[in-house]
């Protein structure tokens, strides 16, 4: 179905000339799937997942380089799209160019994220909150913004055909303010709100929204936390059980469940008291306010 060329999208801008993406004979074939953050951890994980059971992939990350191995690793089933998810135009060139050659996704996993410790009495972590908001939120909404009318014009309710389903990565971090980790779980929230108002907001048209939290997952954003992370999945496990969410198009699922079971008890917690259990919860390391650098 697919010859065995690449190409390499020539063209002016240098975003595009990140753009690496097979070569198609019959795209309409193929589950179609568009990943962000697939360079590493759960994106990397969810990309496997969906590439070794055939599935072709759009990849966004930064980090270009490790979407072209993951190419070589799969020839012939995964676009490279190196780009910031905060860049809306990027998002929106390499969307337009994976819908032509490959179709309408029918599966958009909003993924990429960036977590570190922020204290808002340090004028430095300013720019921190600023970097996690907008990559784990408003990076959230221009990864899904330019499939949406394609997934709506897709879907044909009266035939059984589903549009497609948007799926946000958020955490169990999102369910009560993290002491030490105002940005994260603010921003995780904040996804948690923004992926309902758009389930609602798409109700009937087709086109799913499937919100997942995970607990802790083993990645490299979770390698160097300083603090016991209960039921802990590898990030291959967490990987099939949430494509087993979005095959179900569960609308809100927890991964692992025990998590589930945590995060509804955290929610009901009576503010006093979940002050006095957290106030000396340890904190994740600051990294005096760069996002890039590992912690
Ligand atoms: N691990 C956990 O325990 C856990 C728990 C709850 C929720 N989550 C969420 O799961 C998602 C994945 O996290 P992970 O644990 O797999 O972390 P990770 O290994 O650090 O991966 C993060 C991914 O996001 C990408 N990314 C970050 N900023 C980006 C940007 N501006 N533009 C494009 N891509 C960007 C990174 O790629 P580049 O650096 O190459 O751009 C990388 O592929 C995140 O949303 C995270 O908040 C994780």
């Amino acid at each position: 179905m697919l010859d065995q060329g690449y190409g390499i999208q020539e063209s002016g801008n240098s975003a595009a000339a990140a753009f690496s993406v097979p070569r198609l004979l019959n795209p309409e074939s193929f589950l179609r799937i568009v990943i962000s953050g697939a360079s590493s951890g759960i994106g990397l994980a969810l990309a496997r997942y969906y590439l070794t059971r055939g599935a072709l992939v759009a990849t966004f990350a930064r980090r270009g380089e490790l979407l072209a191995a993951l190419s070589t690793a799969f020839p012939n089933q995964v676009f490279v799209y190196a780009l910031d998810v905060r860049d809306a135009a990027a998002v929106q060139r390499a969307a337009a160019d994976f819908m032509a050659r490959a179709g309408c996704p029918d599966v958009v996993i909003a993924n990429a994220g960036v977590s570190v410790g922020t204290l808002t009495e340090f004028a430095e972590d300013c720019d921190a909150f600023q970097q996690v908001m907008d990559i784990n939120v408003l990076g959230m909404v221009k990864t899904f913004q330019p499939f949406v009318a394609a997934m709506r014009a897709n879907s044909s309710l009266t035939k059984g055909r589903p549009g497609g389903v948007l799926v946000g990565i958020a955490s169990v971090a999102g369910f009560r303010g993290l002491p030490g980790a105002g940005a994260y779980s603010a921003s995780k929230a904040a996804a948690i709100s923004y992926l309902e108002s758009l389930r609602v907001e798409l109700r009937g048209t087709g086109v799913r929204v499937v919100t997942i939290c995970p607990g802790y997952i083993r990645t490299p954003m979770t390698a160097h936390n300083p603090y016991h992370m209960p039921f802990m999945l590898d990030a291959d496990v967490a990987a099939a059980r949430m494509a087993r969410a979005i095959e179900r198009q569960t609308s809100f699922t927890v991964i692992p469940w025990q998590m589930g079971v945590v995060g509804r008890v955290l929610k009901v917690l009576p503010r006093c008291v979940y002050d006095y259990l957290f106030a000396k919860a340890p904190h994740k390391p600051r990294n005096n306010g760069d996002v890039r650098r590992k912690t």
